[in-house]
């Protein structure tokens, strides 16, 4: 697949399937992500991928109501970071924007691999840390929900509409500009 193809591609879908992603396939995406520039080479970027059924379930009990079609997922992973592990100067905080690369790259690659990868942050964090033994002083981000493409009939109307929709996005002038910062980047309150 054409990187831009890959990109493009990349849509928070929730039809899933429930068939079984291999782990080779698994440690491929956590792989892509790796490859992500990080200060002072920090990579401030853990992602626990949950696949056995018993740690699945358990995680998938932490889901809020509105993420029932993550129920679906064979595999789960939590993206953790800490800003402890990454470079701050004054008020900038590098690791989760570090984490946010590194996360991209694994998205493009799920994509380019067939998968559906959706990021949710409907769950209970607390909880979902406990599930995966991350500690309490670590910061789990969100939830990466896999799957192979699947039939959306156990979708809400809400989510089947979103499944079938164009991907909205703020017109090219309200997020770039060349040479100045404008106005119209300011988000509207
Ligand atoms: C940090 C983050 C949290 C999100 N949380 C949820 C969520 O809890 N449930 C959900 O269905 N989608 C969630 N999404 C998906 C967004 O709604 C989706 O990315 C956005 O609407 C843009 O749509 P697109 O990714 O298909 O272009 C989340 C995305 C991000 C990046």
């Amino acid at each position: 697949m054409e990187l831009m193809d890959a990109i493009n591609k990349r849509k928070a879908n929730r039809a899933l399937d429930t068939k079984t992603i291999d782990n080779e396939i698994l440690v491929r995406l956590a792989m892509a992500a790796s490859t992500a520039p990080s200060s002072m080479n920090n990579q401030p970027w853990r992602y626990v991928t949950v696949t056995d059924p018993k740690v699945l379930g358990d995680l998938k009990e932490t889901l809020s109501p509105g993420n029932y079609w993550a129920k679906k997922s064979p595999a789960i992973v939590g993206v953790v970071t800490n800003n402890a592990w990454g470079m701050t100067l004054g008020n900038r905080e590098y690791a989760p924007f570090e984490l946010g690369m590194a996360t991209m790259a694994y998205q493009i690659q799920a994509i380019s691999e067939g998968l559906y990868v959706h990021p949710i942050a409907g769950f209970n964090a607390d909880e979902a840390k406990k599930v995966m033994h991350i500690a309490s002083e670590d910061s789990l981000m969100v939830l990466l929900v896999l799957g192979y493409p699947g039939d959306d009939s156990g979708l809400s109307e809400k989510h089947l509409a979103s499944e079938k929709s164009e991907r909205v996005r703020l017109p090219l002038e309200k997020f770039h500009s060349f040479n100045t910062f404008t106005e119209e980047m300011k988000p509207q309150k």
